[in-house]
């Protein structure tokens, strides 16, 4: 019989919570937790109480500030703390994005609710476990492949061919737009996701590539490639502003073009 609610123990329950005492600018902030430590324990989402007077700008501040002020026990993954290494990712007020580059001030009032990227499985509290996203990344063999004798200098481009590239050589693989796809929730197994075939797209057409025809063989299948629907969460949440959509759109155009 199907079973239409979660199992016992993947229910999140009400955490601790940390309160600013004389706090001149509070602001809460709602944080999952999760302990494999403690893998018998459910999750649980703890607050904390941030006086942002002596907070940075960005989520990313508030949560630096939390682990190191308040609980140091907190996980979370970052590095640039500038929106280019995609470390951050998380849910933030039910939307991925990048902690650093995402201003306290512009998130509706009331409490701050701050999840792992969604239905990945987690490694502790915010940190999701990307092996299989990065695998699939490893999948497409995301580098220049040829045959032909390589040039005394480097391969050249022309401008119109690089301008190709526009829209794709920005992603930063932080995740936010498979995560965000009700495809890849259910099919992350065998269909690739915005993220990966955007990057595919980036070297389908990248002029210096000699192996197109490989490339596209590659996604010939019912599910690396044609389990998008279309549904454009990916376009929507990509912090970089990229649409992998529309990679993936191009993609499939270029698969019907050599049909006929
Ligand atoms: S397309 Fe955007 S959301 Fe997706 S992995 Fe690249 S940068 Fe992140
Ligand atoms: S457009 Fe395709 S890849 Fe993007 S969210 Fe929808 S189904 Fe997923
Ligand atoms: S810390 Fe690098 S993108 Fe946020």
């Amino acid at each position: 019989m199907a079973e239409f609610s979660l199992p016992k123990n993947s229910r999140v329950r009400q955490g601790r919570h940390f309160p600013a005492l004389d706090a001149k600018k509070p602001r809460t902030f709602r944080v999952y937790r999760w302990n494999p430590d403690d893998a018998q324990s459910n999750p649980r989402i703890d607050s904390y109480e941030v006086d942002l007077t002596g907070c940075g700008p960005m989520v990313l501040d508030a949560l630096l500030k939390i682990k190191n002020e308040i609980d140091p026990t907190l996980t979370l993954r970052r590095s640039c703390r500038e929106g280019i290494c995609g470390s951050c990712a998380m849910n933030i007020d039910g939307t991925n994005t990048l902690a650093c580059i995402c201003a306290i001030d512009k998130i509706a009032t009331g409490d701050v609710k701050i999840y792992p990227l969604p239905h990945m499985p987690v490694v502790k509290d915010l940190v999701p476990d990307l092996t299989h996203f990065y695998a699939q990344f490893a999948s497409i063999k995301p580098w220049l492949r040829t045959q032909s004798t390589a040039p005394d200098t480097e391969r050249l481009q022309s401008p119109e061919d690089r301008k190709k590239l526009d829209g794709l050589y920005e992603c930063i693989l932080c995740a936010c737009c498979s995560t965000s796809c009700p495809s890849y929730w259910w099919n992350g197994d065998r269909y690739l996701g915005p993220a990966i075939l955007l990057q595919a797209y980036r070297w389908i057409v990248d002029s210096r590539d000699e192996d197109t025809g490989a490339r596209l063989d590659d996604l010939e299948d019912p599910f690396k490639l044609y389990r998008c629907h279309t549904i454009m969460n990916c376009a929507r949440t990509c912090p970089k502003g990229l649409n992998p959509a529309r990679a993936i759109a191009e993609i499939k155009k270029l698969m019907m073009a050599r049909r006929f």
